[in-house]
This record gives C-alpha cells, sequence and structure tokens, in this order.
C-alpha cells in the first residue's frame, strides 16, 4: 500500500501511469487522489513514477523505440 489515505497501492498507480499515460504527481492525483490529503506518500509515488516511466521508455517493442526516438 502507497496511499493509505485513499487505499492505492503499487499496482494501482503503475497502471494508471500506463493506462492513462500519467507523467506528473498531479496527474495520478487527479486520477487516483492518491498524494492529495496528507502527501506522506508523496515521495514514494514520485520514485514509482519515475521508475515507470523509465521502464516504458526502455521496452524493446518497435513501437516505443520509434516514439523514443521522438521524445529524445
Ligand atoms: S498517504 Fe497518500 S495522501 Fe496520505
Amino acid at each position: 500500500m502507497i496511499c493509505s489515505c485513499f487505499g492505492v497501492g503499487r499496482n494501482t498507480i503503475c497502471a494508471a501511469i500506463h493506462e492513462f499515460g500519467l507523467s506528473s504527481l498531479q496527474q495520478i492525483g487527479r486520477q487516483l487522489r492518491a498524494g492529495t490529503n496528507c502527501g506522506s506518500c508523496l515521495p514514494e509515488l514520485r520514485a514509482i513514477l519515475s521508475a515507470t516511466l523509465r521502464d516504458q521508455q526502455s521496452v524493446g517493442d518497435g513501437e516505443s523505440s520509434h516514439r523514443r526516438g521522438i521524445v529524445q
């Protein structure tokens, strides 16, 4: 459990980042409400966000390599 205020776990956060293309803590908060109450989960959210975005970028299929070329 990452955000105990709203009962949001790591898998939910990762899935939402993938599914909705979230790229900021604000977007996670808007989608899941995680991090929008006491804020004590924000460092964890930030870590999950950056790890998940990094994973997305290093996925080796053709489509994301193509996308990576555009992003960087
Ligand atoms: S634990 Fe996430 S806002 Fe409080």
